[in-house]
């Protein structure tokens, strides 16, 4: 049978990055012994009020078709955390409620960019980023994050990188695999290459209220700039939330309009316990990201200083998120190599980062959304791969 050529444009080695984690999610649910510390789904419960919340709504009988673009009381929930976060005053024409935040990213790019466009993104990136730019048709050209940098962007890269065919930025600050949180002067010299060059920003700050180093600043807030962003987020790691799917996309009345009708005929409305009980955990569970960064600081800098510890292996602290790239390059085993045979030989299951971009290859990501525990057991566990490994320089 045929298909589409959109099937291709959806594959490639983002779609590959996650054989591994399916392997490893499989062989959990069979009962084997692994760590799973190759995606960034927190341990965490949902705040209690929360799942009351949705569990009530549900007895409540919640459980019909709901507006489609997402119910007013979580729209103004949303434009609040909006201003707390940008300092910029949005009204419900501007939100648009979609199921997480990956959804609000394909929306986007669905609709501001088609066939003969090109989109700009930084290397490393998020896993689904390639397939999601792709899907609108557009080319996606890709802007360093050099490692030998501490992979901060190469913004003379991304200027260097604007043509007269492109359509869009998509940034993540904090960022996606690395760690790293976008400077105020960064985000300025990306905001003017915008405005010059008249591209949509679509700015996904999922890991906004998870930063142990440096400040958020949203791209929305800086010159220019309210009438080309799309800012993304969602409640997955704020509020431990990922499979709720609560997520939305605050940007410009019109660009909001046509997502609406995307919604419309791809999602049709999140449901309506899951939006009363977004509301709850946007406004009565506000101090929740906080608690969690302190818990994921104090892992962050045990991992840090266990993975440097093991020979062969090196890496920086993230500045923000719950991933840590650890460069395994000393070893001199491919990515492919590494990490399977760590995954066979000890149940440790991270993800090989060359799989999310050019400029992560040679290292791994490992999150830490796992006990402190259960991080110290992978870290032996690594630590005993790493030192059973021949011919390796420490
Ligand atoms: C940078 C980034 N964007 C988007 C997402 C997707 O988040 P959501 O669960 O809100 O769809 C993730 C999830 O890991 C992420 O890391």
């Amino acid at each position: 049978m045929k298909f589409s050529p959109f099937v291709d444009q959806i594959g490639g080695k983002g779609a590959n990055a996650w054989r591994l984690h399916s392997a490893a999610d499989a062989a959990v649910a069979r009962g084997e012994d692994v760590i799973m510390l190759s995606i960034g789904d927190p341990e965490f419960e949902t705040p209690k009020l929360v799942i009351e919340t949705a569990v009530e709504r549900l007895r409540a009988g919640d459980t019909h078709y709901t507006g489609v673009s997402g119910r007013d009381e979580l729209k103004d929930a949303i434009a609040r955390d909006h201003l707390r976060l940008s300092g910029q005053k949005v009204g419900r024409e501007n939100v648009v409620v979609l199921a997480g935040a990956q959804c609000a990213l394909f929306c986007a790019s669905m609709c501001i960019a088609s066939a003969g466009d090109e989109v700009i993104t930084f290397d490393p990136m998020y896993a689904t980023y390639e397939a999601t730019m792709q899907a609108s048709g557009a080319r996606l050209v890709t802007v360093p994050m050099p490692a030998e940098t501490g992979f901060q962007p190469d913004l003379e890269a991304l200027g260097a990188a604007i043509t007269p065919r492109t359509r869009a930025i998509f940034l993540t600050t904090p960022h996606n695999p690395t760690g790293v949180v976008f400077t105020r002067d960064q985000l300025t010299v990306i905001a003017e290459l915008a405005v010059k060059h008249d591209l949509w920003v679509v700015s996904d700050e999922v890991y906004a209220d998870l930063i142990f180093e440096g400040e958020h600043v949203a791209i929305t807030s800086l010159a220019g700039m309210a009438e080309r962003t799309v800012t993304v987020s969602s409640l997955s790691k704020s509020r431990n939330m990922p499979g709720w799917r609560a997520g939305w996309a605050v940007g410009p009345a019109e660009l909001i309009s046509h997502l609406g009708n995307l919604a419309l005929c791809m999602l049709y409305g999140l449901p309506g316990f899951v939006q009363d009980a977004a509301v709850v955990a946007l406004e009565q569970c506000a101090d929740e990201p906080k608690r969690l960064t302190e818990v994921y600081r104090a892992r962050r800098d045990q991992a840090v200083k266990r993975l440097n510890q093991i020979p062969g292996l090196k890496c920086t602290a993230p500045q923000a998120g719950m991933f840590v790239l650890a460069d395994f390059r000393d070893t001199g085993l491919t990515g492919d190599e590494f990490c399977w045979r760590l995954y066979n030989e000890t149940g440790v299951a991270v993800l090989d980062a060359a799989g999310l971009g050019e400029g992560a290859n040679g290292f791994f990501r490992m999150s830490y959304t796992t006990s402190q525990e259960k991080l110290n057991e992978a870290c032996d566990r690594i630590s005993r791969f790493c030192n059973g490994l021949d011919g390796t320089s420490a």
